[in-house]
This record gives structure tokens, C-alpha cells and sequence, in this order.
């Protein structure tokens, strides 16, 4: 029995020997997850990023599989998803576990992103990672945009019309830009034809190449934490952070924890409100694009609402386009405009809290904002909160150069 145990060990260590003279795999995972030491105090927040790389992971495998049964082409493609939801053998589920991922992902970035201004998790010596991350999220709105256009629906319609002709903003180029940017002189087969190539290939992997780059990034110089220590200042004599643990088995569990809570909200979702109540898939895309018949309100999905009422509250288009172009280029910034040394909202004083506080908040009611009609009271109240928006960066900018804080432990303590 002990034989037998023994030569299968020996023959499983000899293929590992084979594979790592060709590829360093052991060293690898070494590297990246067994003896890659994380700081023992990651927190709720720190579920974020695995739980991007499963929403990501969803809507790559449920994408292919949706992409098996529809067809870019705008005489068929509002009857091709009705195909998949009636006809396609779990088309369905398929079909809502993609809708409801889109939104999940946005909902799990945001508070991704929320956990960076935080812990000031952008900060030296990780501007890459945020930059990295910025990139993902142009590259993320580009990927939702272009894919709510394929069901071509009324409101595909209408939001690809609205927002392509934003393009019209650029000086010059402008008409010129909108015109390439559709392949035609309006929204048309031809734009349908470009925007699910876009989807499907082009997006998905400058997506994945980016998230590569983003965990290169971050393992490069280790993941910060809520205490904002840097825990490569205090190692034992193995050069092991007295303050770390290694990422497997210990957050590789936890984030298995994550993952089962998450999964728990995200499959009641898709099992028993895909639509949010028209919050994840909107009424009026229930109906096939008509290009006589303009919706009543033409609107964005939740997520891109923020900046629609930011565009909304400058009576100038090419203004207005603008200012949320920069609400955007702004936040690639944050590392430089944050000047103080200090990391964690923990050890930084109360006008940082009050202040980043009242960011979250105008940035939720902006979300609410861009989805209402637009009265005349919304309109100031968006005008306002388009106004603090701004003003909280350059706000940041002066009171972090001389920001008077609490003491930073040298250790994590807790
Ligand atoms: C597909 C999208 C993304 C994926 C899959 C992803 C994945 C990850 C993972 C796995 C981590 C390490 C675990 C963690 O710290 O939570 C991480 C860290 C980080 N990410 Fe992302 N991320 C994405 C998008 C973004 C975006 C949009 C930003 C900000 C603009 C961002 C900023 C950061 C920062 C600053 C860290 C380091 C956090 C720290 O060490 O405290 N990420 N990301």
C-alpha cells in the first residue's frame, strides 16, 4: 500500500519536474498565491476585487454562449433574443445571468473603486494599479454601452443615437467623428455590425489584458491595506512581513466566503427580478427599435447615470459633453491630487471624512438624477452637485498639501 502510495507521489513529482523545467509553474504559484504575503486585515472591502474577477469571468462564458444564437443584423436581432428567451434551451437564464452581470459589475467596481478612496489605496507607490483600474473602467462603460445596443431595442436605439452623437462635441471633427464612429449617417445595420465585433472580440480582450496588467501592478508592490501601513517595513528573518499572511489558503477561503454571499444576491436577482423593476433591463427595450417613435424619456442604464445628469445640467451640448468627459479624466488624477501622506480615512481627520462623505452621496443622487425627467428643481439640484463634484478634487488638492492627521502606526495592531 505504502509502495503504491509512494510511486504515484514520485510520478506526480516527476511530472511537476517536467512542466517546471518548461514553465516555472510551481514558482509561479509560489509567487502569486502560496508565499505571496497579503496584510492580515483586509476587510469586507477587500472582496471587490475577486469578485470583479467572477463577474468577469460570467459574462465571458455566458457572452459566448449567447453569441452562439444571436445575429448582429438589425432586420433579426430583437427576434433573436426573444429566440433565446423562449426557444434556446436555458436561453433564459443564460440571457439574465449576462443582463444582471453587467449591472453586478458596475455595483462591484463602484465599490471596488469606493474602497481605493478609502484606504488611499491609489497612492504611491500604487498609481499604476489606479491607473491600470481607470483604464478598465473607460474600457468597461465602452464594453456595456456597445453591448445594450445588440438587442436592439427602442432604447438601444435611442441611446446609441444620443450618445454616439456626443462625438459631435470634438471641434472641427466633430460631425465627421460621429459619422465613422456609426459607419453610416445614422444608427443602422452598419453600426449593429461594428459594436457587437466591438463586444464580443475587440473590448473582452484589451479587458483582459488590462486586468493582467492591474494584478501585475498590484504584486509588484504588495496590496495595501485598511490600516495603510506598508507591511514590507517590518519582516522577520525568512524576509517574511511580520504583518502578512500568504494568500492561499488564508484569503483564498475568505474569498470563497464572498463569493457564496455574493452569488446568494446575484442568483435571487436573476431567479427572481432580472429587471430591477426596469432598473436592470429597461421597459422601453421591450420593444423593437423604431426610429419614428422616440421614448418618452431616453435615458442610460443606472450605472452611466451620474455623468447623463451632469450632461443634462449644462444647457450647452458641447459643454455639457465636456464636463463629463472631465468628471471621468479627473479621477485618472486622484494619486496627484491627493497630496497627503497619510493612506487610511482611519488616521486622516474629520473635514477628509465629511468631505469624501458628501463626494459618495452627490455622486448617488447625481445616479438618481440622471434617471428622473429632469424638472426644473432636478435640473439645479444636478447643476449643484455637478458644482461639488468638481470642487471636491481641487478642494483635495489645497487641503491635503498641509493636512493635519492622527499618528500611523508603525504595525497593523489589530
Ligand atoms: C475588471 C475590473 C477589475 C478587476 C477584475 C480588478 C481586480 C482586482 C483585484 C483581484 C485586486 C486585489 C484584491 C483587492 O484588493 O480587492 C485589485 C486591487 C486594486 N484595484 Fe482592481 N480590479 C478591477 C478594476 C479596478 C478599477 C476600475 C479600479 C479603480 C479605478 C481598481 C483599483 C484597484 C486598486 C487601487 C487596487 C489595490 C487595492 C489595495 O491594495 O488596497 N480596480 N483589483
Amino acid at each position: 500500500m505504502g509502495k503504491i502510495a509512494s510511486s504515484r507521489t514520485k510520478s506526480r513529482n516527476s511530472l511537476m519536474d517536467w512542466f517546471n523545467q518548461r514553465l516555472p509553474v510551481t514558482q509561479f504559484y509560489k509567487d502569486h498565491l502560496s508565499e505571496y504575503y497579503a496584510p492580515k486585515n483586509f476587510n469586507f472591502w477587500y472582496f471587490f476585487g475577486s469578485l470583479a474577477l467572477l463577474v468577469l469571468v460570467n459574462q465571458i462564458l455566458t457572452g459566448i454562449w449567447l453569441t452562439m444564437h444571436y445575429k448582429p443584423d438589425a432586420d433579426q436581432a430583437f427576434g433573436m433574443v426573444e429566440y433565446i428567451m423562449r426557444d434556446v434551451p436555458w436561453g433564459w437564464l443564460i440571457r439574465y445571468l449576462h443582463t444582471t452581470g453587467a449591472s453586478a459589475f458596475f455595483i462591484v467596481i463602484y465599490l471596488h473603486m469606493f474602497r481605493g478612496l478609502l484606504y488611499g489605496s491609489y497612492k504611491k507607490p500604487r498609481e499604476l494599479i489606479w491607473v491600470f483600474g481607470m483604464i478598465i473602467y473607460l474600457a468597461l462603460m465602452a464594453e456595456a454601452f456597445m453591448g445594450y445596443v445588440l438587442p436592439w431595442g427602442n432604447m438601444s436605439y435611442w441611446g446609441a443615437k444620443v450618445i454616439t452623437q456626443l462625438f459631435a462635441a470634438v471641434p472641427w471633427v466633430g460631425d465627421a467623428l460621429v459619422e465613422w464612429v456609426r459607419g453610416d449617417y445614422l444608427i443602422s445595420d452598419a453600426t449593429l455590425n461594428r459594436f457587437f465585433a466591438l463586444h464580443v472580440v475587440a473590448l473582452p480582450l484589451v479587458i483582459l489584458v488590462l486586468v493582467v496588467l492591474h494584478l501585475a501592478a498590484l504584486h509588484t508592490v504588495g496590496s495595501n491595506n485598511p490600516e495603510g501601513v506598508d507591511i514590507k517595513k517590518h519582516k522577520d528573518e525568512n524576509g517574511v512581513p511580520k504583518d502578512g499572511i500568504p494568500f492561499h489558503p488564508y484569503y483564498t477561503v475568505k474569498d470563497i466566503f464572498g463569493v457564496g454571499m455574493f452569488l446568494l444576491i446575484f442568483l435571487f436577482i436573476v431567479f427572481v427580478k432580472p429587471d430591477m423593476g426596469g432598473l436592470f433591463l429597461e421597459h422601453d427595450n421591450y420593444v423593437p427599435a423604431d426610429p419614428s417613435s422616440t421614448p418618452e424619456h431616453i435615458k442610460p442604464v443606472w450605472y452611466f447615470t451620474p455623468f447623463y445628469a451632469m450632461l443634462r445640467a449644462v444647457p450647452d451640448m458641447q459643454m455639457g459633453a465636456l464636463i463629463m468627459a472631465l468628471a471621468i479624466v479627473v479621477l485618472f488624477f486622484l494619486p496627484w491630487l491627493d497630496r497627503s501622506p497619510v493612506k487610511s480615512i482611519r488616521y486622516r481627520r474629520w473635514p477628509y471624512k465629511l468631505m469624501l462623505s458628501l463626494f459618495a452621496i452627490s455622486f448617488v443622487v447625481l445616479g438618481w438624477l440622471g434617471m428622473q425627467s429632469g424638472s426644473v428643481l432636478q435640473k439645479l439640484m444636478a447643476q449643484i452637485l455637478t458644482g461639488f463634484y468638481f470642487f471636491y478634487f481641487v478642494w483635495l488638492f489645497f487641503y491635503s498639501r498641509n493636512e493635519i492627521y492622527h499618528e500611523v502606526p508603525e504595525r497593523i495592531e489589530k
